[in-house]
Formats: C-alpha cells, structure tokens, sequence
C-alpha cells in the first residue's frame, strides 16, 4: 500500500499587509478539506499557515500530482480567495497566476511539495513551511541533514546510512537537474547548492536502496509570471529515524540562524527565524523570514490520530531549544537592516533583475552620459 503526503501552498490574502492567514480564511480551509476527507478523497488533513500562506497538508492514497488532490487544492483557495476579496484583505488570489484549473496546480502559482511512500513500520514525517524566502533556504539545512557529519552522527555510526544520500538539484534558471552522491561528491554538491539563488535541492534519496527521504517545493513565481510577483514561500517534506536522519539530527540546523533569500519585497538576505506555529507572522522589514515545522506520524493512509479522529500533529520548533536562533536572527535583522539597500544586505543586481528594481533603473537610462 502505498500513502501519499501532499503540502500544497498559496497566499491567497492576508491580514494586515502580507502579516498573516486570517481565520476566516483557515477556516475554509479546514471545512473544505473536511469534506473531501468525509467523501474519501483524503485520510487526513492539517490546515495551518506560514505567515500569509495558507498551507493545506494532506494525507492520502492518490499518489502525486493526482488531479483530484490538485483541484481541491485549486479549489480552496479560490473559495479562500474569493473570502479575501470580499473582506478587502490585503493580496487577495495573489498567487492564483491562472484563471483556469488545467489538471495540476503546479505552474499556476501555488507551491506544492508531494511524497508517495511505502509506509515503514513507523514513519516518523516533518513538513517544513517558510514564509517570506524562497526555495534556496533548504539547500543549507538539507546539506547539513544529509550530507554533513557533524550535524547527522548516524552519517558516521548508522550502518544504514553509511552509503550516504543522493540528491536531486533543480537548475531554476535553465530548468535541468542533475543527481550527485554523497559523500563522493559532495564538493560538487556544495558548489551548486552554495549558489542557493539558482540550485535548490528538489529531491534526497538513500543511496543503498533508494528510499525517498526528502522533498521540497522549487516554485520560481517569477520565472512563471514573468515578473516580480512576490515571494516563493518554500515547503519541504522529510522522513526521518531508523536508517535515516533522526528527528533530533533534521533539527541541529536550526540551532542557529542562517541567511535566505527574500524578506522585504523579496529583494534582501534575511536571517531565518526558526518559529512555532503561534509566532508564524512577519513583521519587522516584513520579517524576518520564518519557518515552522510540523511532525507526525503517518498511519495506514492517514496521519496517527487521537480517539477524536484529530490528527496529532507536533510543533516542533515551539520550544526553547531555538531560542538561540530566534535571538541570532533579531540581532542580525537589526545589523543587516542598519545597511539599508546597500548590498550585502540587498540581493545581487542578478537578483534583482525579478523585481521591481529594473524599473527604477530604466528611467534613469536617458540620463546616463559616456564616462
Ligand atoms: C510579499 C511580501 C512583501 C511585499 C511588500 C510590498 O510576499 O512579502 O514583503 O513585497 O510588503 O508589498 P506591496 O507591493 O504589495 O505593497
Ligand atoms: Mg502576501
Ligand atoms: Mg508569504
């Protein structure tokens, strides 16, 4: 039997500015999804937000990219967004690219990451959800996961994992991937990956046996729009323990901050915040850029859930362990913000070629005189 996790995202409006998922918003999404699992589409479902993304985690049998799964999807958050718009929220539908649903929600706006899995006999599953960044901020803490031994000991004392990880990276400028092993190739691997504004870890595969570890969104809005059209707010699905990373290794990461892509008009480095669910809103310089991770079990379809039919779901980074984190992040917003548009604190001028810098620059051209 095979099970399927779906994380499918979209900022559909939000309350105030691009801050939050506003209840009446989740709530759509949470009876939407309620109804299809009452109708079998789904096992189980999880409806919570990435500061104004509305994610819709689902549980199913479907496999990936199933249209079925996709246009609920597609369906909710129009409903969602049609909410928004009646509410005067602020960007109502500003991820909906497209007017007509045509089978697959991917390329329409929406960020989706799917994993369909022969279910172990217990398969421990964190879904990572960031708000106000972009696919490139896993390439860090995937490398580390999976490739560094200093983060994930198993990499060094579990015989599982001794033969490492391949991954796949997704070239977002000239849409090509390629695979590369670790260890034997991870200087190649970091080359790329280092270059995080272009390469981002797609897919992590066992290499003995090929299981399939790890999986993230690698949206490029802009590369679709063909314009700045705001942020793509990432999601990543990862299996962890007994032959993989544990939990506790997937988290190590996090114990610091580290600079993404995004933050204020999607045009600066930011120092990721590490976040639980209740403090999953950006607001200083639109920031700073925020992750939170949810973890459960999967369970015969579905997600393990309680007596009540509830799925239980974890909040890992709720917790004091990355208080570290959190505080490195606002010290470092402070310092990055006191430079202003100066780089480094501004993306490189490649960057920013998707947004809406050119505009600016394309007026002053008339006014440039041979040095
Ligand atoms: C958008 C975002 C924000 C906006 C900024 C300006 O996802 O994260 O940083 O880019 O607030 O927004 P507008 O242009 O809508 O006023
Ligand atoms: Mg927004
Ligand atoms: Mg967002």
């Amino acid at each position: 039997m095979k099970t399927t996790i779906s994380i499918i995202k979209c900022d559909v409006g939000s309350l105030v500015g691009h801050h939050i998922v506003p209840k009446p918003l989740l709530e759509i999404g949470k009876n939407k999804l309620e109804k299809a699992q009452k109708k079998g589409i789904i096992n189980s479902f999880y409806v919570f937000n990435a500061g104004d993304d509305l994610e819709l985690l689902m549980v199913h049998e479907k496999g990936e990219k199933n249209r079925e799964i996709h246009a609920l999807a597609w369906d909710t958050f129009q409903t969602a967004a049609e909410k928004a718009k009646d509410l005067k929220l602020y960007g109502a539908g500003q991820d909906l690219l497209k007017t007509a649903f045509s089978g697959n929600v991917r390329g329409m706006g929406p960020g989706v990451a799917e994993m369909e899995i022969e279910e172990r006999g217990s398969d421990p599953i964190i879904v990572f959800a960031a708000d106000k960044t972009s696919a490139g901020s896993f390439n860090y803490p995937m490398f580390r996961i999976f490739a560094d031994p200093m983060s994930t000991a198993g990499l060094v004392i579990d015989s599982n994992m001794v033969g490492g990880f391949k991954f796949e990276v997704l070239d977002s400028k000239e849409n090509k991937k390629v695979v590369l092993k670790c260890p034997e190739e991870m200087y190649e691997l970091v080359a790329l990956l280092g270059t995080s504004t272009r390469y981002n870890v797609s897919r992590v595969w066992r290499a003995k046996d090929e299981l399939l570890c790890a999986v993230t969104s690698t949206t490029k809005l802009s590369l679709i729009a063909g314009k700045y059209v705001g942020k793509d707010d990432p999601v990543a699905i990862v299996r962890a323990q007994h032959g993989l990373p544990a939990v506790g290794e997937m988290l190590v990461p996090f114990l610091h901050t580290y600079f993404v892509e995004g933050w204020m008009r999607g045009s600066h480095w930011g120092p990721l915040m590490p976040v639980g669910l209740k403090d999953s809103k950006c607001t200083a310089f639109d920031g700073p850029p925020r992750m939170v991770a949810v973890g459960f079990q999967v369970c015969n379809g579905g997600i393990a859930s309680d007596k009540n039919g509830s799925p239980m779901i974890r909040d890992i980074f709720d917790d004091p362990a990355f208080d570290m984190a959190r505080r490195e992040a606002t010290k470092l917003a402070g310092v990055l913000r006191r430079m202003g548009e100066f780089q480094p604190a501004r993306l490189s001028a490649e960057a920013m070629e998707y947004t809406t810098l050119p505009q600016i620059v394309e007026k002053l051209k008339d006014h440039f005189q041979p040095a």
